[in-house]
């Protein structure tokens, strides 16, 4: 996937060009907003990664974080456009003593027209007060170091957490603790099936994982 200010709240700020952004729940049940999100994501990733459309639709239907009854899917609107799309989706931590339930981010889109001006800043931020208020110990994520360790994102192998997949660069593998983080919660971290079924963890070219570590590590 992905390696390449605005603090958000339920409410309005403004985006560096002075159009106001407001980050919120998806309606999941709205389906002109959910077209809309899907139109944002092929459009942020493009042709290149053509399954991330589908690897929404896919985590909106798969298990719930404990206590989340709605799926953890947030946009960004700018005057009632949708600009933006973050998502949230129930992984475990298999940890020595128990499986820890946890979150995976993933994906996160801006429109290619907005990008830069603190729109996918709004949404991490919103997110990670979700996933705060949900009382996740960790959100984990796969992607640039450069990009997501401005929200407090750290290496997540170094903490004693194993990659989901060998195909995942491990610079980019990454985690946040959040509050109810203990240190013994770590292991292998177990993505939801959607994310194999499409074939959306690491990469297939082992020579740009190679790559991304050099680069990186
Ligand atoms: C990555 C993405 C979500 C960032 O959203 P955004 O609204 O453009 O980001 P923001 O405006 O909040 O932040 C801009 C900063 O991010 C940096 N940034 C953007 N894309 C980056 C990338 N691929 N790698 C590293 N840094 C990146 C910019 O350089 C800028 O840095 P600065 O603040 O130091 O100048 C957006 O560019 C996007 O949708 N990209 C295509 C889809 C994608 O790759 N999604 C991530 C999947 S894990």
């Amino acid at each position: 996937m992905f390696y390449g200010g605005v603090v958000a709240t339920d409410g309005a700020r403004e985006t560096t060009a002075g159009a106001a952004i407001g980050v919120r729940a998806e309606r999941s049940h709205d389906g002109t907003q959910i077209a809309a999100v899907a139109e944002v994501v092929a459009a942020a990733f493009g042709p290149a990664e053509p399954t991330i459309p589908a690897l929404v639709v896919a985590l909106r239907s798969c298990g719930r974080y404990p206590g989340s009854p709605e799926p953890l899917s947030f946009v960004a609107e700018v005057e009632s456009d949708v600009v933006g799309h973050v998502m949230l989706s129930f992984c475990h931590i298999d940890a020595w003593e128990q499986l820890v339930p946890a979150l995976v981010l993933a994906p996160l889109a801006v429109r290619p027209d907005l990008q830069g001006r603190g729109v996918g800043s709004a949404l991490v931020a919103f997110a990670l007060a979700a996933a705060q208020r949900a009382g996740a110990p960790a959100v984990i994520l796969e992607g640039s170091p450069a990009y997501y360790g401005r929200f407090g994102f750290v290496a997540a192998e170094p903490l004693g957490f194993r990659r989901p997949s060998l195909r995942t660069p491990r610079p980019g593998f990454q985690v946040r603790r959040l509050a109810a983080y203990q240190p013994w919660m770590t292991g292998t971290v177990v993505y939801p099936a959607p994310f194999w079924e499409l074939d959306c963890v690491g990469f297939r070219d082992q020579a740009l994982v190679e790559q991304i570590e050099a680069e990186f590590g």
